[in-house]
């Protein structure tokens, strides 16, 4: 009998929130974003429900008008290496930019995270949309959206390519004879490229699960193409089931497209479930979340897949602005996403705000509506998992602790972990090095000569 498809669940641990006023709700810890206790404690939730992973987001510009998550947050490879020690089974799942980092730094830092969780690490790979970034480091210009997703390429294949420097038994540690590694399975990568220039090999082992697993959130039609074709598992912003599950086809078709098996890829939309024991305790809550959303701060929220353009220059009831390019080197996706719906509805500047801003009703109910969304989801070819955002201080103690259990009890979600590594999580292969591949390979060939 075949196994029934589970669901992959992740954790966005996001310490006081997406928006501008989470960090005020009474039960909110104002520093949770940089409070290491709060950390830990999400993740051992996260772990105990048999969460896949957790998941840090990361960007590297602020200004005055960042949200509070923003200005004063954790590093994500720091705060993973300290949960590391925290936790035993739960995916580690970090952003680290490709466009103002240079690929042998990534794949140590990576491959050393490996290392110190056992097998648990994860790259969200991002090509950062805030051009402020480069005043950060030194670069004249923020490279435009399509040569980021070139360097992405560049970046990621020389990642991989650095990972698998030492084949797996490359360690002989051999006291007697003095033979620390086995000269013949170290392999320097060599590599020369349009932007990096890197001659390895890297300075540290492959880990249990091989190399850390690949993620990647691209909406436009270069990041569909990145994601399809490099990604184990991709992010992807919930508009409502249609959309969703117009994109999970589409990117099970473009990864068809690259030679891949589509089932190796999943398809996470990040949703923000709003869990109460009854009606009343539902509305209460979701009540409570829209209280977090002033429309000043939905303004603000608006701007940021725009470059954090101002949108506070506009009229709020007149007719969403026209806006040109605007956003096209940015979140393009996104942002494209955002201008296409006002047009298509006519709606004023304050609907999209407000829109795109306010939690939506998909996820929101009794942990059985919620669990029921969540198998529509499933099921219905919208996605394979989810990473699930909170918008309320105990909102995903809510949705462990209620939701999960009536998923385990419709067999979709496991009730406990059954391999040790991310990859053993999501069912992925452990990667077989190149190299071993290629001497295995000249091996048969040379026996079928002789
Ligand atoms: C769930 C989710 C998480 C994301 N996390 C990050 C992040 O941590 N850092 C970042 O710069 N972008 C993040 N993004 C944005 C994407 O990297 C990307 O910029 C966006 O999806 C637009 O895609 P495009 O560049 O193909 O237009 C995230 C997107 C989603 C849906």
């Amino acid at each position: 009998m075949s196994k029934q498809r589970q669901l992959k669940l992740g954790a966005m641990v996001h310490g006081v929130g997406h928006g501008w006023g989470e960090w005020r709700h009474p039960r909110a810890l104002a520093n949770a974003s940089v409070n290491f206790d709060f950390y830990r404690q999400q993740a051992q939730l996260a772990e105990a429900a048999k969460f896949d992973f957790v998941f840090i987001a990361d960007s590297l510009h602020i200004h005055e008008k960042s949200s509070p998550h923003y200005l004063n947050r954790f590093e994500p490879l720091t705060i993973l290496s300290a949960l590391a020690a925290s936790t035993r089974h739960i995916g580690l799942v970090a952003t680290v930019t490709v466009s103002y980092t240079e690929p042998f730094q990534v794949a140590r830092q990576f491959a050393s995270l490996d290392h110190i969780s056992d097998g648990r690490a994860g790259w969200n790979v991002v090509t950062s949309w805030l051009s402020g970034t480069a005043d950060n480091f030194g670069k004249a210009e923020h490279p435009p959206h399509a040569v980021r997703y070139r360097i992405a390429k560049e970046h990621v294949a020389v990642v991989q390519g650095l990972w698998d420097s030492w084949e797996d038994d490359a360690f002989a540690y051999d006291k007697h004879s003095g033979e620390f590694f086995t000269p013949g399975k170290l392999h320097a990568l060599e590599h020369q490229g349009e932007f990096f220039s890197v001659k390895g090999p890297l300075n540290i082992a492959r880990s249990r699960q091989g190399q850390p697993v690949i993620f990647q959130a691209g909406t436009s039609e270069d990041g569909r193409n990145f994601a399809a074709e490099n990604a184990d598992a991709i992010f992807v912003n919930a508009e409502g089931f249609d959309q969703a599950r117009a994109y999970y086809q589409d990117l099970k078709r473009r990864a068809s497209g690259f030679g891949r098996d589509p089932q190796l890829l999943s398809i996470l939309p990040g949703i923000r479930p709003i869990v109460g024991r009854d009606a009343a305790e539902v509305e209460d809550r979701y009540q409570q979340a829209v209280a977090l959303v002033s429309i000043e701060d939905a303004i603000v929220a608006l701007g940021r897949p725009f470059n954090d353009h101002d949108f506070s220059q506009y009229p709020l009831d007149a007719p969403f602005p026209e806006l040109g390019d605007l956003g096209a080197n940015s979140q393009k996706g996104g942002s494209e996403r955002i201008k296409q719906l006002a047009r298509d509805e006519g709606l004023s500047l304050r609907e999209v705000a407000l829109r795109f801003s306010r939690p939506r009703r998909d996820f929101v109910g009794t942990p059985e509506q919620v669990a029921d969304a969540i198998q529509t989801w499933f099921e219905g070819g919208a996605a394979d998992g989810f990473i699930i955002n909170s918008l309320l201080p105990d909102g995903l103690q809510y949705f462990t602790e209620r939701v999960v259990p009536v998923l385990q009890q419709r067999g979709l979600f496991r009730d406990e972990y059954s391999g040790q590594t991310l990859r053993d999580n999501l069912g992925l292969p452990v990667p077989v090095n190149r190299y071993a591949t290629a001497s295995q390979a000249s091996e048969t060939q040379s026996e079928a000569v002789a």
